[in-house]
C-alpha cells in the first residue's frame, strides 16, 4: 500500500477545482467532450468564435484530428493584447540571469510593445504567414518575443534547444526550410558560454540549409562573434524605428502555431506539428487548473524553451492566463546548490515547477541549502518529464516544501502538447510517484501487447482513446509517419510508448518507455540517434544503445561498440567516441558507459537482440530471458563478462 497525502485543508476551499468537482467535471467531459471544449474556449478570444468543435477519427485510414475548426483566432494577441486593459502594468516576465546579479521584469504593456516590434521586423525582412522560422536562443526574454512575435504574424516557429549541436541544429532547419533563425551572440550556463552565433554559422554551412535568408542575432553576451553581411542582423540595430504596434494575423485555429522536434524510437527527429485554437485553449486551461492559479501567483517553470515544456508551461499557457512566468536563464547548481531556492525568496515565487532529476541532484547536497532561504511564498510544486521515485518525491513535500504544499507530479509528452495525467492540488489526492488521475477530457487506457483493453487494477501499456485539443496533428512534412508511429500499433487508439499501472483507485503510475525511446535527465532521446553518430565515426563498424539506470539522470546512455576490423580498442579511443557523440548531436547524448563489443548478439536474422543488452546494462546478467535464437551465444558471455561498472 502507497501513502496518501490528502489535499491539504488550505487548498481544498480555496482551490479552483475542489473536491466534488472532479468526479463531475470528468464524467461530464468524457460524456459530452464537445459541449465541454466548447465551454472552455470562451476563455479565450476569438475574432470569429468556433461552432464545429471537434471532429477526430483515430482510424488510420481516415486519420484526422481537428478541434474549434472554424474559429479564428490570433494566439500572441490572447496572450498579451487582451491583458492590456486590467494588466497593462502587471509583470508579464521576470528575467532572472545565470548571474545572480542580473534580473528584470518586463510588464505585459512592455512585452506587447517589443512583441510588436520585432514582429513587425519579422515582416520587414519579408517572413509571411506560414513561413517557418527556428530560435535558437539562451532562456532569455527575446526568445519568448521571438516566439510570440512569429505568431502574431502567422509565421511557425521551430525553437531548437540551445544545448544542441551545429549538425542538429542544421538537421532541423533544413527539414522545415527555415527562412530566417533567431539567436544570440552567446549563452550562458553555470557561468559558461555557449557560443550559439558560432554554431548557426557553422549550421549554415551543412547541405540543405539554403532557405535560410537571414540570421537575427541578440547582443546578450557581448562576446566577439563575426557578422555575415547581408544575411547577419542585429536584434536592437533592427527594432530600431519599427511600429510598437502590429495588428495580429486573424489565425484559423487549425493553422499551425509551431514545430518542435522530438525524438523517437527511429530514424531522425520528427518536427511535432501543434496548431493554434485547441493548443491554447487547452495549455491555457490546464495550467490554471493544474497549478491552481490566482492572479497573484509568481509562477515559476524551470524548463527551457527548447522543450515542451517551455512552450508550453513557461510561454503560452502562463502569458494566455495573464500571469507573472518567472524565465531562467541558469542551472540548479550555480553558482551553489542553494540557487533555486534563492531564487524562489528573490522573487516571492508561489508555484514552481522543476524536473525530478533537478530534484534528485539537489537532494544530493542536503538539507541545508534549501534551509538557507525561507521558501515562505511557496505554495504549490510541480514536477515533469520523468517519473519521480518515492524518496525524491518525499524530500522533495518534506524539505522544499515544509511539508505545506501540494505535489502535482503532471505526465504528458511533447506530442500531448500539454498536462494529460495529474493530480488537481485541491481535488486529488497524492501517492508519491503516481500522476494521478486524467485531467478533464482524457481517456487513457491500458492495454496488453495484442491491444486488448484491460479493466480495473492492471499493468500495461498506456494509451489515449479519444482525443483532446491539444494533441499534435501531424509529423511536418511526413503526414504517414504521424499515422505509423501513433496510431497503428493499436488500431483505433493513440500510442504514448509508455508503460503504466493502474491500481485500485484508478490511479496511474507511469513505468517508462516501452520503445527505443530513453529519457536522459528529463531529455527525450532516441537510441538510435546516439547508434547513429557513434556509427559516423570512421573507427566505428556498429553501435547498439540501450538505457540503463542512473541515480540522478533517471536513465542513463550505455553504448556497445564494435569496431572496424584492424581499429585496435584503447582509453582514449573511448573518450574520442564519447566527446564525438557529444559534437555530433549535444551534451545530453553523451554516453555514460562506452564497452567494447567484439560482436553484438544477434538473431539469426540479424537483428539486434536489444532486449538482451538491456539486461546486462541493468546488471541481471541472470535475467537474460530466452537467449535460444541467438546466432552465437557465446557473443552474450563475452559481453557479461566485460560489464562496465562506475
Ligand atoms: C516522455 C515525454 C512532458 C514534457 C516533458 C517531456 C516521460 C513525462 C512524466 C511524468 C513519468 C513522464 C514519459 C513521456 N514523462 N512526464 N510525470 N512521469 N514519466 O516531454 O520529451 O516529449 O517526453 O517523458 O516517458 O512519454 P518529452
Amino acid at each position: 500500500m502507497s501513502k496518501i497525502y490528502p489535499v491539504p485543508a488550505a487548498f481544498a476551499a480555496r482551490a479552483r477545482v475542489r473536491k466534488d468537482d472532479y468526479a463531475r467535471l470528468y464524467a461530464e467531459s468524457v460524456r459530452d467532450p464537445a459541449g465541454f471544449w466548447a465551454g472552455v474556449a470562451k476563455r479565450l478570444d476569438w475574432i470569429r468564435a468556433p461552432t464545429r468543435i471537434k471532429d477526430v477519427s483515430f482510424d488510420a485510414r481516415d486519420l484526422h484530428i481537428r478541434w474549434y475548426e472554424d474559429g479564428v483566432l490570433n494566439v500572441a494577441a490572447n496572450c498579451l493584447d487582451r491583458h492590456l486593459a486590467a494588466r497593462g502594468d502587471k509583470t508579464a516576465i521576470i528575467f532572472e540571469g545565470d548571474d545572480p546579479a542580473v534580473s528584470r521584469r518586463i510588464s505585459y504593456r512592455e512585452l506587447h510593445a517589443e512583441v510588436c516590434r520585432f514582429a513587425n521586423a519579422l515582416k520587414h525582412l519579408g517572413v509571411r504567414r506560414g513561413d517557418r522560422v527556428a530560435i535558437y536562443m539562451p532562456m532569455i526574454p527575446e526568445a519568448a518575443m521571438a516566439m510570440l512575435a512569429c505568431a502574431r504574424i502567422g509565421a511557425i516557429h521551430s525553437v531548437v534547444f540551445g544545448g544542441f549541436s551545429p549538425d542538429s541544429l542544421a538537421g532541423r532547419i533544413a527539414d522545415s526550410g527555415c527562412k530566417l533563425v533567431v539567436t544570440a551572440d552567446e549563452g550562458v550556463r553555470g557561468g559558461r558560454k555557449i557560443p550559439l552565433k558560432a554554431n548557426v554559422d557553422e549550421a549554415l554551412t551543412r547541405p540543405g540549409t539554403t532557405s535560410v535568408e537571414t540570421v537575427i542575432v541578440v547582443r546578450h553576451t557581448g562576446g566577439g562573434i563575426a557578422m555575415q553581411a547581408p544575411r547577419d542582423r542585429w536584434w536592437h540595430v533592427l527594432m530600431e524605428g519599427q511600429a510598437a504596434d502590429c495588428p495580429p494575423e486573424p489565425m484559423g485555429a487549425e493553422d499551425p502555431l509551431f514545430i518542435l522536434y522530438t525524438s523517437g524510437s527511429t530514424g531522425k527527429p520528427k518536427g511535432v506539428l501543434h496548431t493554434s485554437g485547441g493548443y491554447l485553449v487547452f495549455v491555457s486551461y490546464t495550467h490554471e487548473c493544474v497549478f491552481d492559479l490566482r492572479e497573484d501567483d509568481v509562477y515559476w517553470c524551470t524548463a527551457d524553451v527548447g522543450w515542451v515544456t517551455g512552450h508550453s508551461y513557461v510561454v503560452y499557457g502562463p502569458l494566455a492566463n495573464g500571469a507573472t512566468t518567472v524565465m531562467f536563464e541558469g542551472v540548479p547548481n550555480y553558482p551553489d546548490a542553494s540557487r533555486f531556492w534563492q531564487v524562489i525568496d528573490k522573487h516571492a515565487v508561489t508555484l514552481f515547477y522543476t524536473a525530478p532529476t533537478a530534484i534528485r541532484a539537489l537532494m544530493r547536497e542536503g538539507e541545508a541549502p534549501v534551509k538557507k532561504a525561507s521558501r515562505a511564498s511557496l505554495r504549490l510544486l510541480g514536477t515533469v518529464g520523468e517519473p519521480i521515485n518515492p524518496e525524491a518525491w518525499e524530500w522533495y513535500h518534506r524539505v522544499v516544501g515544509d511539508g505545506r504544499c501540494p505535489i502535482v507530479d503532471t505526465w504528458w509528452q511533447t506530442e500531448t502538447g500539454g498536462i494529460l495525467i495529474s493530480a488537481l492540488p485541491g481535488a486529488i489526492d497524492q501517492k508519491p510517484s503516481s500522476a494521478t488521475l486524467p485531467f478533464f477530457g482524457v481517456k487513457p487506457a491500458i492495454v496488453d501487447t495484442d491491444g486488448h483493453v484491460k479493466e480495473g487494477a492492471c499493468e500495461g501499456n498506456l494509451v489515449l482513446t479519444d482525443s483532446w485539443p491539444g494533441q499534435m496533428r501531424t509529423v511536418y512534412g511526413d503526414h504517414q509517419r504521424f499515422i505509423d508511429t501513433y496510431f497503428k500499433t493499436y488500431p483505433g487508439m493513440y500510442f504514448t510508448g509508455d508503460g503504466a499501472r493502474r491500481d485500485e483507485d484508478g490511479y496511474y503510475w507511469i513505468t517508462g518507455r516501452v520503445d527505443d525511446v530513453i529519457n536522459v535527465a528529463g531529455h527525450r532521446l532516441g537510441t538510435a540517434e546516439v547508434e547513429s553518430a557513434l556509427v559516423a565515426h570512421p573507427k566505428v563498424a556498429e553501435a547498439a544503445v540501450v538505457g540503463c539506470p542512473h541515480d540522478v539522470k533517471g536513465q542513463g546512455i550505455y553504448a556497445y561498440v564494435t569496431l572496424k576490423v584492424g581499429v585496435q580498442p584503447s582509453d582514449a579511443l573511448r573518450k574520442e567516441l564519447i566527446e564525438w557523440v557529444r559534437k555530433e548531436i549535444s551534451p545530453i547524448a553523451t554516453p555514460d558507459y562506452l564497452q567494447w563489443a567484439p560482436s553484438l548478439p544477434k538473431t539469426r536474422s540479424g537483428k539486434i537482440m536489444r532486449r538482451i543488452l538491456r539486461k546486462i546494462a541493468e546488471n541481471q546478467p541472470d535475467q537474460l530471458g530466452d537467449t535460444s535464437t541467438l546466432a552465437d551465444p557465446s557473443v552474450v558471455q563475452n559481453l557479461v563478462g566485460e560489464r562496465l561498472v562506475k
